[in-house]
């Protein structure tokens, strides 16, 4: 097993056994991202959204309220568990389907076949620069012409850049938890051949997290 892959399973361990201790640690309170998403959908027309690494769901369940049909992958099963609950207690289980799924692996999908992407903190997540390259190509696949794709990262700015055991290729694990730090040139990078429509700058939580918002729609 390569390094890569044992630190991804590591990691997969880790969210896993962290939703289990710390049920809805997010909150139910929709992230601010997702109503930048869910109005941006919105005025492009979308009705079917894939959420990747919806975790117990605050966004997937926001998403759906709004009236999206959703369709939320993750690779903890207890995220997922906890998203389902949500969902039937809210009567929303109609519109949100659930897999799991790892994004290290190709999405199981067929091509052009949702309205727009959605994932808060999953790109910079314990992904090689090339696994984050596959993964964006394949949210292009499934993604329908015109089709808008929203994804938040942790940047080089956030304080926590540098910090704990370092694995090479921008990734530091801090707390248990493995975080790859985006620069600018990997979200230039990454919009070859789409419509860098805006990278926007914010925070999020007590530390506060570094963020940037980016927002990139594929030609039609
Ligand atoms: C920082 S949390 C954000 C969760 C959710 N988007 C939110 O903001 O409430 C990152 C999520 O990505 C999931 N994740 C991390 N690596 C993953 C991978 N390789 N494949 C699928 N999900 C992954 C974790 O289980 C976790 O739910």
């Amino acid at each position: 097993m390569t390094a890569g892959e044992q630190l991804g399973r590591a990691q997969r361990a880790q969210w896993q056994s962290t939703y289990e201790a710390h049920p809805g640690m997010y909150g139910q309170e929709p992230s601010a991202p997702a109503r930048h998403a869910a109005s941006f959908f919105r005025a492009a027309g979308a009705g079917v959204v894939l959420e990747m690494g919806a975790g117990h769901g605050r966004d997937a369940l926001y998403l759906a309220r709004e009236g999206f049909t959703v369709q939320a992958t993750d690779f903890s099963a207890a995220g997922l568990g906890q998203l389902q609950d949500r969902a039937r207690e809210q009567g929303l289980a109609g519109q949100i389907t659930t897999r799991l799924h790892d994004v290290r692996d190709p999405l199981p999908l067929p091509d052009s076949c949702v309205d727009a992407v959605f994932a808060h903190m999953l790109l910079c997540m314990a992904l090689s620069t090339s696994e984050i390259h596959a993964l964006v190509a394949e949210v292009g696949r499934v993604l329908r012409p015109a089709g808008v794709f929203v994804y938040t990262v942790r940047h080089v700015g956030d304080a926590h850049y540098g910090a704990g055991a370092g694995h090479g290729d921008h990734i530091y694990e801090h707390g248990g938890f493995a975080v790859h730090f985006f620069d600018r040139v990997l979200v230039d990078d990454l919009a070859d051949g789409w419509v860098l429509d805006e990278v926007h700058s914010f925070e999020e939580g007590e530390l506060p997290r570094r963020l940037w918002r980016v927002t990139q729609t594929l030609p039609r």
